[in-house]
């Protein structure tokens, strides 16, 4: 019988992130200048990120050490736990095996503190002083402000204007730890002012506050911009999730046959699959399935092509499955899964069909909540309930596999999306094919 659950000491918290750029079987496309279209250089992101977390971006090394600093800080809540779900098999009455890799227990409450921690530090070493970024759910602008606070930076989080309202206990640990908090679009920004005037009544989506927040760091000489997902940097260290699952499981005895995890901007399923690419590359059934909402189904209905990070066209051009960078998604709960694209290594590799991808619907999504709740007893985030419904679908196959997923943050502060889905307020959503088509007109051309 493997064991329930499986931790790790202190001492196996991974020296060094791993790179799955070194091992992809065909290279990424490189990402283009929005004004001039050609492949990007270092010197074209510096006005916004430091030079450490530039060449980490365009690094084709395979491990790349973690600084003492950051390893110190993973200390707090690192390793993870690696937890068998036998009370959700119970309940199911299935004869898989379910581990979920527990992110949860970070201070802020998910795997985002991973690359919070890292980025901070390379930023002050480098002598910013103050971060702006963009918040969904609140889990990133939460950990960014714990991160900056950890190491004496400023921290500016602009906060979707839907979020900002659903989960005002977000803002207020975002303000525990010293960050100061703007709904987006606000009117401190071109970007923000612009989307106000044209639709004052919007939701706000991610796109638009990273519109914001990258306005911000490029027009202040002490200021950097962070971003919580997408980018390959960010990617690399998540790994650490990965790392330290892969080691559990040899220690439970477990060969995984399928790995899940939800896709917002895609970091927690990069950082947690990713790490076994090569074991997918020698054993093809191994599968890799990243989940996203019914309401913004960049993978399963998105294109695969070059577009804009941001609404307002300020990041580079980068290829991606996309919605478009005009997409404004529903405001569904899982704030943090309400991005119209998605980190350009998954697109790839679900381009490569090495990823399998599927939409669920909210309220399917929650179902799966509670009854992993109500056995397990862990409240998920709404985001990571998209994996927990995905795994529940696959375990109800029966058919004997061993299934691990990624718990990539607790619902502590979801809990208005959990009375409304109770009373059954919730509405499901599906995108409608004609609105695809019409944001997909925006794509900008590319050559
Ligand atoms: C708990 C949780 N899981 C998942 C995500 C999705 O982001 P990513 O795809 O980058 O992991 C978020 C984003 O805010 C989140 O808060």
């Amino acid at each position: 019988m493997a064991p329930e659950i499986v931790t790790l000491p202190h001492s196996d918290i991974p020296q060094a992130w791993y790179n799955v750029l070194a091992d992809l079987p065909v290279p990424l496309a490189p990402p283009l200048h929005p004004g001039t279209g050609q492949p990007l250089v270092a010197a074209d992101l510096a006005p916004i990120f430091p030079l450490a977390l530039i060449e980490q971006e365009m690094s084709g090394e395979k491990w790349i050490p973690i600084p003492a600093e950051v390893r110190e800080q993973y200390k707090i809540w690192r390793p993870t736990p690696l937890v068998r779900a036998v009370r959700l098999e119970q309940a199911l009455g299935t004869n898989c095996r379910i581990y979920f890799k527990n992110e949860s227990i970070s201070p802020a409450g998910s795997h985002k503190l991973n690359t919070a921690l890292a980025q901070a530090y390379y930023n002050k070493q480098e002598g910013v002083k103050r971060i702006t970024t963009e918040t969904g759910a609140g889990q990133w602008g939460s950990s960014m402000a714990f991160a900056c606070q950890l190491f004496g930076l400023e921290c500016v989080i602009y906060m979707v204007k839907s979020s900002y309202h659903q989960k005002p206990y977000r803002r207020s640990l975002m303000h525990i730890w010293g960050g100061t908090v703007h709904a987006s679009p606000s009117d401190r920004t071109n970007a923000g002012r612009a989307i106000l005037a044209a639709t004052p009544d919007t939701p706000g989506s991610l796109g638009i506050a990273i519109s914001e927040a990258v306005e911000d760091a490029a027009t202040h000489a002490d200021t950097k911009y962070t971003l919580g997902s997408v980018l390959n940097h960010v990617i690399l260290h998540q790994s650490v999730i990965g790392l330290e699952t892969k080691q559990q499981l040899k220690l439970a005895g477990e060969t995984p046959d399928t790995l899940i995890g939800c896709v917002g901007g895609g970091s927690n399923f990069g950082g947690f699959a990713l790490p076994f690419l090569p074991e997918k590359l020698a054993r093809p059934e191994l599968r890799l399935i990243a989940v996203e909402p019914s309401a913004c189904p960049s993978l399963t209905k998105g294109v695969f092509a070059y577009d804009f990070g941001d609404t307002g066209k300020l990041t580079p051009l980068v290829k991606m499955f996309t919605l478009g960078h005009t997409f404004v998604p529903e405001g569904i709960h899982a704030g943090g899964l309400r991005y119209h694209g998605t980190a350009p290594i998954v697109a790839h590799l679900a381009n490569l069909k090495l990823i399998e991808s599927r939409a669920i619907t909210q309220n399917t999504v929650f179902a799966g909540a509670l009854q992993f709740a109500r056995t397990e007893g862990f409240v998920p985030a709404p985001e990571t309930a998209h994996a927990i419904a995905a795994t529940i679908a696959e375990a109800k196959k029966n058919d004997g596999k061993c299934i691990v997923m990624c718990y990539s943050g607790h619902g502590h502060f979801d809990m208005s999306a959990y009375d409304a889905h109770l009373a059954g307020d919730l509405e499901d959503y599906e995108h409608p094919e004609a609105k695809i088509a019409e944001a997909l007109h925006h794509l900008p051309k590319v050559n």
